[in-house]
């Protein structure tokens, strides 16, 4: 994989793959009273369709910033963001909405699954939101549901599962639009070992179908998965650096997984 430095305002050659997220020179500051915080001094980054990565960095590094302006919550200072070649300035409010339901699937740390619906109506909500009508929510939300290991807890609410059991309710939710991107912030954060091993296992799944996905992360454990590590210190990328992803994680995943596939069936 090699990362494509063309600005993606220039024609490429038709066989060129565009990047699906392409950064230039983003700056982001927050003004705090007196002072600006400079949480992204720079970013230049080029994510293809289908890679796998995790974005590293020490708290207040700018992760969260990053993937807000990736994911079309918040916009850059200065710079150029394009989403799969779209110039993300040239969107307004309801272009962006759109985009971000279509297009992104979120996860965040702590699941945000709401408490009084069950796994099926919570994964059915994006579904609501992009006015599907209810037998075709249904069969897709159990679709995803199924999808990540979680078939026979369909009509559980979110208090009678597991952290990794709702972690997993959550990516259901996040894939069930069926989103080419999928963005996840600390989505291990809470979790045990084992469940984080569920987790990740669901989004090596994924990346396996062809989506693009990408995670913040804190343990390198974690970032282990993946197949492209992008650290940022201080509001910039430090490093950039390809892995391999399979070779790394060994054959426990592969045992921990065939152990939860025959404690689900
Ligand atoms: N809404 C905001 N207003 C002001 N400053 C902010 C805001 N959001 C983030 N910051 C500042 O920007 C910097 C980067 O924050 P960010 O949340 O991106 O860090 P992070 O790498 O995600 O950290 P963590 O690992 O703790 O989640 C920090 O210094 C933070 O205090
Ligand atoms: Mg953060």
């Amino acid at each position: 994989m090699t990362l494509s430095i063309a600005d993606p305002s220039v024609a490429t050659a038709p066989n060129a793959p565009r990047p699906v997220i392409s950064l230039r020179n983003v700056i982001k500051e927050y003004r705090m009273g007196d002072t600006d915080v400079h949480a992204l001094r720079g970013v230049s980054l080029d994510i293809a369709r289908g890679e796998f990565v995790a974005i590293m960095g020490a708290s207040g590094s700018g992760k969260s910033t990053l993937m807000n302006i990736v994911g079309c919550l918040d916009v850059p200072t200065r710079g150029h963001f394009w989403l799969d070649g779209v110039d993300v300035r040239t969107l307004d409010d309801d272009d962006l909405a759109r985009i971000r339901n279509r297009k992104i699937g979120f996860v965040f740390q702590s699941f945000n699954l709401l408490p009084r619906m069950s796994a099926l109506a919570n994964v059915e909500l994006p579904l609501v939101y992009a006015g599907v009508r209810p037998n075709e929510r249904r069969q897709r939300a159990a679709r995803a549901l199924e999808a990540v290991g979680l078939g026979q807890r369909m009509r559980h609410f979110p208090s009678e599962m597991s952290g990794g059991q709702q972690q997993r309710a959550a990516v259901a939710r996040a894939i069930v639009t069926d989103p080419a991107l999928i963005l996840a912030d600390e989505p291990t954060g809470n979790l045990d070992t084992e469940s984080s091993l569920d987790v990740m296992s669901v989004f090596d799944a994924l990346h396996s179908q062809g989506r693009t996905v990408v995670l913040i992360t804190h343990e390198e454990d974690i970032a282990r998965y993946t197949e492209r590590v992008v650290k940022l210190s201080d509001g910039r990328i430090v490093a950039d650096y390809e892995q391999d992803a399979a070779a790394a994680r060994g054959s426990h995943v592969a045992h921990a997984l065939a152990d939860r596939a025959g404690a689900e069936r």
